[in-house]
């Protein structure tokens, strides 16, 4: 088969589509002929050494895809040869063909594309994680959402939106701004042209929920915005993983302050959340009240300009790379 392969050469670790051996199922797995990955900021990441694939996981690029079951084995139940699934993967979705454990896949929604359900499964699990199990967000509650019109933004504020809560955002766009409005946000400031923790304070009373992508710069004016009993959770450090916090502030307003990946994590718990993402958004999905954002979609073969729009922090939601069409 054809994967895209990472030429192990700084500083620009160039991508090519190459041959390279097929993977094989173990019992309970699937073959998956891939007709659909998307971009995440962790591909970046591993292409230039900085974000290791967990023990175990390929070393090909691609934390998740779309397609269509080509081989079963013998201990896989209620799947056939022939259906077509989406699936959160450790790595692997940049190629032809994907090994997938049988508890990760999912049906492609009904009335969605190949290419919608590719861009669905990291962002979603994601969002869906960190708000619901990590930060428990509840209906009425307000989560101010970092970064929101990324990938991981886009599907936060649909899921916090639909869950009944009270959206901010914050983004370094005119264009991104508009997009998070779109979604649902209800306030929306571009942080570039003006101080998020002062706009947010002068027209919200406090916030319960942060979710947070960009880290140092941003800790102090997060932990001020945070009402008593409010929650912090870290998603990754865009801007920097260093920070100093004043103590006893954490303790007035009995904080909790979290960080949280979803990729190192057992299968196990990758399947309970897959199972309780189906049960609580599915119904949402098939509705089409909440969606994926696709940027653009582009061929395989153009991996390395895909990542290049993300690096140069160009894009709205996800961008699809397309593998195979049906
Ligand atoms: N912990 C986990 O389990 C987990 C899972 C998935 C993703 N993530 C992380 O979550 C982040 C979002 O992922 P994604 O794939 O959705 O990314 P993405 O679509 O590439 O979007 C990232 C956005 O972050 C903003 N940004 C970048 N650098 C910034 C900075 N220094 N300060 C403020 N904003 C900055 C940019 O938007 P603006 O133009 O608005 O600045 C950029 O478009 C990534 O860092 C990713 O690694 C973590």
């Amino acid at each position: 088969m054809k994967a895209i392969i990472v030429e192990p050469t700084p500083p620009d670790y160039p991508l090519r589509w190459a041959e390279v051996a097929a993977p094989t199922p173990q019992d309970g797995e699937v073959l998956v002929d891939v007709y659909a990955t998307a971009v995440n900021r962790a591909d970046l990441a591993q292409r230039t050494g900085h974000y290791p694939p967990p023990p175990g996981a390929p070393e090909i690029l691609g934390l998740e895809l779309s397609g269509v079951i080509s081989q079963l084995t013998p201990g896989v139940r209620g799947w056939q040869v022939g259906d077509r699934v989406c699936a959160l993967l450790s790595g692997g979705g940049y190629a032809e063909q994907a090994v997938v454990p049988q508890g990760l896949l999912m049906p492609i929604p009904k009335g969605w594309s190949l290419v919608q359900a590719a861009a669905m499964p990291e962002v979603f699990f994601t969002a869906f994680l960190n708000l619901f199990s990590e930060a428990r967000l509840e209906p009425g509650e307000t989560v101010l959402i970092h970064g929101g019109a990324s990938g991981v933004g886009t599907a936060a504020i649909q899921l916090a939106r639909q869950a009944g809560c009270r959206v901010l955002a914050t983004a370094g766009s005119a264009a991104k701004v508009a997009a998070c409005y779109r979604l649902g946000a209800e306030l929306v400031v571009n942080y570039r042209e003006a101080d998020f923790g002062e706009v947010i304070a002068e027209q919200v009373s406090g916030v319960d929920v942060v979710l947070d992508m960009v880290g140092s710069g941003y800790l102090a004016r997060n932990i001020k915005l945070l009402n008593t009993g409010g929650r912090l959770i870290f998603i990754a450090t865009l801007g920097g993983s260093r920070a100093e916090i004043d103590i006893r502030e954490l303790m007035r307003k009995r904080l909790l302050l979290k960080g949280s990946t979803l990729r190192a994590r057992p299968l196990a718990e990758k399947i309970a959340l897959k199972e309780a993402f189906m049960a609580r958004c599915w119904p949402a999905i098939e509705s089409g009240e909440v969606a994926p954002v696709i940027d653009r979609v582009r061929p395989i073969t153009e991996a390395e300009a895909a990542h290049a729009l993300l690096q140069r922090n160009e894009t709205i939601g996800k961008v699809v790379l397309e593998i195979k069409t049906l």
